[in-house]
């Protein structure tokens, strides 16, 4: 190739990557302009808020409609995960997840299923509303993190409302905003001031709030984002590996007594490193697209699976057509959850593995703590998948190759834990 064509070549370059750049921006279309009626602060009621917004409002209260995902993965019915993938019990084996794991459904769901959920007890600290309701903007102005730890009942007692408008939206502004005090601190940690964050951040930040992975400060139950070293899975787990505040395990696991990690959620660090967003593209760019109403444009509000909404989400970047890109979705979900099933299953089989070396009276105990420390990283690698909620649409790549090592690691621990039995392997 000549000195000539390959400066040609490197100006095609530059040109398509900005190309690509301004397709993105238009994509990303300004708001709507709509006449701002202050509310007043504290109001968590959306009818009240409905009032001055009728068009988000009437969308918002769409979230009440349970349907089934057109892919068969995620959906808005109140299903256990463990009926398509039975494994979930034997991994969560001795905490609550085994017995009660419900798919997602909409945010006006939020405080009544975690009212009913089989995990929530007397016991339960205040902690658990962190990501169900604006009020925790009160309880948090009221007692800091002291909330917390206070019984999950009582701060139930004065919640009347879930998810609603005030979680998002300034009432007086209606400027963007976000009020989990976890997510302000992993933030700062990170050395991000959220005050300072643009709008297209915003739009993916008033999501990240809640969709993320977080653990409970042992004695206070402060909850606490594992951040520090990156978003990725691996990154996350060496942070866990430091005993952060104290922080060991969310459980013992009941068959191998393995200490276990529990991923929660993981949406936003999981979509963080993958495509779209590294094209800029924004959380409610997907699950709140521009809708039209007697001419008037907004954003809807009915926040779901974008596959119930695939023109109005994706056919604003993407020229292909709905046909192919609901394939693509399909085909990523397919291969991720055949990959997720067999890595789970060899999990279980893992701490089958262990539960039996250990029960061995003359065990390596050098050997099965290895072990132990083998499923704990292959489950973790396991469940950073299976808790996130896409199906691996929001990082194909990251989530195959994560499914990958979960896949090894828990090889690696049956090996490990028949070592520590003295079983040979042919
Ligand atoms: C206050 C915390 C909070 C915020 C903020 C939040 N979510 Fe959620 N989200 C939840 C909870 C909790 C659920 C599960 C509710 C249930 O199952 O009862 C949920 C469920 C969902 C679902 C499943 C809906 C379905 O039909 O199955 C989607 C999609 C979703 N959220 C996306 C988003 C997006 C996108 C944003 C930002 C625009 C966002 N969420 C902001 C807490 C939050
Ligand atoms: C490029 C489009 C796109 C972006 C951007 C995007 N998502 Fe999604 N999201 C999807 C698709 C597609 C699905 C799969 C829906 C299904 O299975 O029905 C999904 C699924 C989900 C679900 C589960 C929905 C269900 O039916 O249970 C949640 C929750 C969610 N996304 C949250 C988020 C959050 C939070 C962000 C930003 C951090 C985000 N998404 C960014 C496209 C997107
Ligand atoms: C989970 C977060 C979230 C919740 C809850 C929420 N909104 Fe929004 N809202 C957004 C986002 C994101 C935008 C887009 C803002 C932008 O791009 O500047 C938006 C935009 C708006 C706008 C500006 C016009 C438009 O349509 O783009 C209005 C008005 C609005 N929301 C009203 C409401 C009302 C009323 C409620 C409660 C019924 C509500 N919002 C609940 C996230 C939320
Ligand atoms: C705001 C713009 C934008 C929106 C909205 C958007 N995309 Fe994309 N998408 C992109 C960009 C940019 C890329 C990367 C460059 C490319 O392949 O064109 C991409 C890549 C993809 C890819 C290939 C890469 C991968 O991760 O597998 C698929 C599949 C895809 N998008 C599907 C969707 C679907 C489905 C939706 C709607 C739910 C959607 N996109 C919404 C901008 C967008």
């Amino acid at each position: 190739m000549s000195k000539m064509q390959k400066t040609l070549i490197a100006l095609l370059s530059v040109a398509v990557l900005f190309l690509g750049f301004v397709v993105v921006r238009v994509g990303a279309k300004p708001a709507s302009s709509v006449k701002v009626v202050p509310i007043a602060q504290g109001e968590y009621d959306p009818a009240v808020w409905g009032k001055a917004y009728p068009l988000q409002y009437e969308s918002y209260k769409k979230m009440f409609d349970m349907s089934p995902s057109p892919t068969g993965y995620g959906g808005s019915l109140k299903v256990q995960k463990s009926d398509m993938q039975p494994e979930m019990i034997a991994n969560f084996a001795g905490m609550p997840f085994s017995k009660d794991y419900a798919e997602d459904r909409g945010h006006v769901y939020a405080v009544e299923d975690l009212r009913d959920s089989k995990r929530i007890g007397p016991a339960s600290k205040g902690a658990c509303i962190t990501c169900k309701t604006p009020y925790v903007e009160q309880f948090y102005k009221e007692s800091g993190w002291g909330y917390a730890n206070k019984p999950l009942s009582e701060l139930m007692e004065r919640t009347k409302h879930p998810v609603t408008c005030a979680q998002c939206h300034d009432s007086e502004t209606m400027a963007l905003r976000v009020i989990n005090p976890a997510f302000i601190e992993g933030q700062a940690r990170r050395g991000i001031d959220v005050t300072k964050a643009t709008r297209e951040e915003m739009r993916t930040y008033v999501c990240a709030q809640c969709h993320s992975e977080y653990y409970f400060e042992p004695g206070t139950t402060r909850v606490v984002f594992p951040w520090d070293k990156g978003f990725k899975p691996e990154e996350m787990y060496s942070y866990y590996a430091e005993k952060p505040n104290g922080f060991i395990q969310d459980w013992k696991h009941a068959d191998s007594g393995a200490p276990m990690l529990k991923a929660q959620h993981p949406d936003y660090e999981t979509f963080s490193n993958g495509t779209h967003a590294k094209a800029g593209v924004t959380c409610a760019d997907c699950h709140m697209p521009y809708m039209r109403k007697d001419g008037k444009k907004y954003s809807s509000h009915y926040v779901t699976s974008p596959l119930k909404t695939l023109d109005a989400s994706c056919s604003s970047c993407h020229s292909q057509g709905t046909e192919w890109l609901s394939e693509r979705v399909k085909t990523i979900q397919d291969q991720t959850f055949q990959l997720q099933h067999t890595a789970g299953q060899n999990v279980a089989k893992a701490h089958a593995a262990i539960k039996k070396a250990s029960e061995n009276p003359n065990v390596d105990q050098a050997e099965l703590a290895n072990s132990r420390e083998l499923v704990r990283k292959a489950q973790w690698m396991w469940d950073i998948i299976a808790a996130e909620n896409s199906m691996g649409f929001h990082n194909p790549d990251q989530i195959m190759t994560t499914l990958g090592k979960a896949n090894e690691l828990a090889h690696q621990a049956i090996e490990s834990a028949n070592r520590a039995a003295g079983i040979g392997l042919l």
